[in-house]
């Protein structure tokens, strides 16, 4: 197969694609192996069109082309093929939203995620990794605990304290039913939406009833917050914002709003950290030397307390470690654009309505911007290291306006939790287990990710 760089250009061509034999095979992989299909299409080359039954992918895998449809000429693409589909589970909040209707909501949500609120979150997140740390120890010495189900127990329980002053623990069902939710989204990605919503298959009924019940939630959160004196819209937690930017909406208009802002919030923050921290200690267990060296650097730094704002600049290994996490695994695997007019993306003519994929997980395996890449090493990101590669080439919490609005957030929560949990425990996957990737709306661990747990030598 032939390589198509960025530096291989001509005013406006079309990009090549595979050749004709190649589809069914490719069409087979969009049903069973997405990764395995983006790692094809980046093998082919970094501009690739790939003709799909009505659709057309447009596979862009170079640092230049990603900042130019994510950041430079954001203006001409609105999110793409799957996201779209994915409305239909996770209805019109912040993450699927384009337009006006995003701007005005990134604009409610982004205070709440400043720098000095962070400062402020810094003990909840603190807390909740001590709480998860005692809840694997009650394993130690025991069989498997899916630590991935434990580490989403903790990332709902930060955002529920950081964003809605409440335990979002105590409703026993959410994370089964946020679950229920990304499954939902993610058929609607495959199916193109094509399957109504009432067809009794098994997975949209057991949307439906998490649909309902995480309904039930946000209305007991919304109506124990208006209880309260003020009516609830004075505050500046996320939840307050969003009573106060809804109030003006006709009833039923402001609930679905609400719904829709809160249940997008809390599935993109808590999925997405609890896959950067179940890749980041699957890594670990993987290599030993790295894990002692965040174990030695997490009793440097905190001795036998929790963690405090201040330390996240003293904890420089560990915050290497979950980089290089991300740039293996990243979370959101794949950033889906819709072009609105003609484009053209560093010499590569892309039509308007194009569905236009980066790929940040062969992205960050580009071997033209990274050594040895399919190898696990923290210190690519250490100080002094990584000046030469273009900023684009690494995109674990995207760019350009649709920037995560929560990435300072997830980054503090992966590295305390990472430097507790390591302190004090050692996790092991036992002999014989496989761990494989899913791409879902995250990249997820196939089944779960049962490790063992013993208390740190
Ligand atoms: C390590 C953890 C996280 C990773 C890797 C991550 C990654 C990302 C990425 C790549 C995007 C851009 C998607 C796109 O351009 O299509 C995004 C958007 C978003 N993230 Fe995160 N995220 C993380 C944590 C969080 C947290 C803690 C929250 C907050 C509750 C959050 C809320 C959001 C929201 C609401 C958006 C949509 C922003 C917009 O379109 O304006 N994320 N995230």
């Amino acid at each position: 197969m032939t390589r198509h760089g960025a530096g291989r250009r001509g005013a406006g061509r079309t990009p090549p694609g595979p050749p004709r034999r190649a589809l069914p095979g490719l069409l087979k992989k969009l049903a069973t192996d997405r990764l395995a299909l983006m790692r094809d299409a980046a093998e082919l080359g970094d501009a690739v069109r790939v003709a799909m039954g009505p659709k057309t992918l447009y596979v862009f895998n170079h640092p230049e082309h990603a900042k130019h449809v994510l950041a430079d000429n954001s203006a001409n693409y609105h999110k793409g093929i799957g996201l779209v589909e994915a409305r239909r589970a996770l209805g019109d909040g912040l993450l699927t939203s384009d337009g006006e209707r995003w701007r005005a909501q990134r604009r409610t949500i982004q205070p709440v995620f400043q720098h000095k609120r962070i400062v402020e979150q810094a003990g909840v997140v603190a807390e909740e990794a001590a709480k998860l740390v005692a809840r694997l120890r009650a394993h130690e010495g025991g069989g498997p605990v899916d630590v991935v189900r434990e580490l989403t127990g903790l990332t709902l329980g930060v955002l529920g304290h950081t964003l809605l002053d409440a335990d979002l623990t105590a409703h026993a069902s959410v994370a089964h039913d946020f679950e229920a939710v990304q499954d939902q989204a993610m058929f609607e990605m495959v199916s193109q939406g094509l399957v109504p919503m009432w067809v009794p298959l098994p997975h949209q009924l057991r949307f439906r009833h998490a649909r309902r019940r995480l309904r039930e939630v946000v209305d007991r959160l919304v109506a124990e917050r208006t209880g309260r004196p003020g009516g609830g819209a004075d505050g500046d937690d996320a939840l307050s914002r969003l009573i106060a930017s809804t109030r003006s909406d006709a009833a039923g208009a402001g609930r679905q709003r609400l719904h829709d802002e809160l249940v997008t919030l809390l599935l993109a923050g808590h999925e997405t950290t609890a896959s950067t921290l179940g890749w980041t200690f699957h890594l670990l267990d993987r290599h030993p030397e790295a894990r002692d060296r965040v174990r030695e650097e997490a009793v440097a730094v905190l001795g036998d307390r929790g963690p405090r704002f201040e330390d996240l600049q003293r904890l420089t290994y560990t915050t290497t470690v979950v980089q290089e996490a991300m740039r293996l695994y990243p979370p959101v695997w794949i950033l889906p654009r819709r072009a609105q007019g003609a484009d053209d993306v560093g010499g590569w003519a892309v039509p308007p309505g194009s569905d236009v994929l980066i790929c940040p997980y062969t992205l960050h395996r580009h071997p033209a911007f990274w050594d040895a890449p399919e190898r696990f090493d923290p210190d690519r990101f250490g100080p002094g290291s990584g000046g030469d590669r273009p900023r684009y080439a690494y995109l674990p919490f995207g760019a350009g306006p649709r920037f995560c609005v929560g990435s300072n957030l997830g980054m503090m929560e992966a590295v305390f939790v990472t430097a507790a949990v390591v302190r004090e425990l050692t996790l092991s996957t036992p002999p014989g287990h496989r761990v494989i990737p899913e791409p879902m709306l995250s990249l997820r661990v196939r089944g779960g990710l049962p490790m063992t747990v013993r208390a740190a030598a």
